[in-house]
């Protein structure tokens, strides 16, 4: 199995979604000895605000400059990566109702018309067919269904419609909320999303 971890957080070895998504990365390997994972931290090096050269070179406009020339080459490899695994397993913490800007930087790189999706007399179709994407979603409050805030829920709504989008229906999310509540909250969500994660074994 071709597996893509992919991190978002800011917070390094403090994230609860990078904790989440190693555990499931790790759960996952151990079921398949021989995955192959490729990794990207996208805290460490973020791909920066999508540009107009580089949206033309989706389309196959050669680049006008050696730094466009250069930031379409790793938009490639980030879509052939993508393309390319069975799975993908994503942390991603909410910020501000929604992603990190470096996660949502990622996401521009993969809606890529003609790669991942097309534009049909019937509509939209995504392209992207077979493969299983995993959420590790961590927030400081509650947005889950029942909650208050949960019209606030930018975060999952968002990835769960981006990858629908492209043609991937199998999404799970493994979900740490109220974080920030307390620590004894945070300690209870951590646990319980492990808990979760020990189940994709089965
Ligand atoms: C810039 C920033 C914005 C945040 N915005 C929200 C928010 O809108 N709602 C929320 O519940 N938590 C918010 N949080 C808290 C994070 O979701 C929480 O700390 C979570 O654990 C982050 O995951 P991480 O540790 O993997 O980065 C925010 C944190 C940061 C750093």
């Amino acid at each position: 199995m071709k597996l893509l971890h992919v991190d978002s957080s800011i917070f390094g070895d403090h994230s609860a979604s990078r904790e989440l998504s190693a555990a499931i990365v790790a759960t996952l390997t151990k079921t398949d000895p021989s995955s192959e994972v490729t990794y990207y931290d996208l805290a460490a090096e973020p791909a920066g605000h999508l540009t107009l050269g580089e949206f033309m070179a989706f389309g196959g406009s050669q680049p006008q400059d050696e730094a466009t020339k250069l930031d379409t080459e790793r938009n490639a490899k980030m879509l052939d990566d993508f393309l390319a695994a069975d799975a993908i397993v994503i942390g991603a913490p909410m910020y501000n109702f929604s992603l990190p800007s470096q996660l949502k930087a990622w996401l521009d790189r993969l809606g890529v018309a003609g790669k991942t999706f097309r534009y049909t007399e019937n509509g939209v179709e995504g392209l992207v067919k077979g493969k299983r994407v995993i959420i590790a979603s961590s927030r400081g409050g509650f947005y889950s269904e029942g909650h208050p805030t949960a019209f606030l829920d930018h975060q999952e709504s968002y990835l769960k419609g981006m990858f629908c989008f492209v043609g991937i229906t199998d999404i799970t999310i493994i979900r740490a909320e109220g974080l920030g509540i307390s620590p004894e909250s945070r300690k209870t969500a951590l646990e319980a999303a492990v808990a979760e994660v020990k189940k994709l074994a089965a």
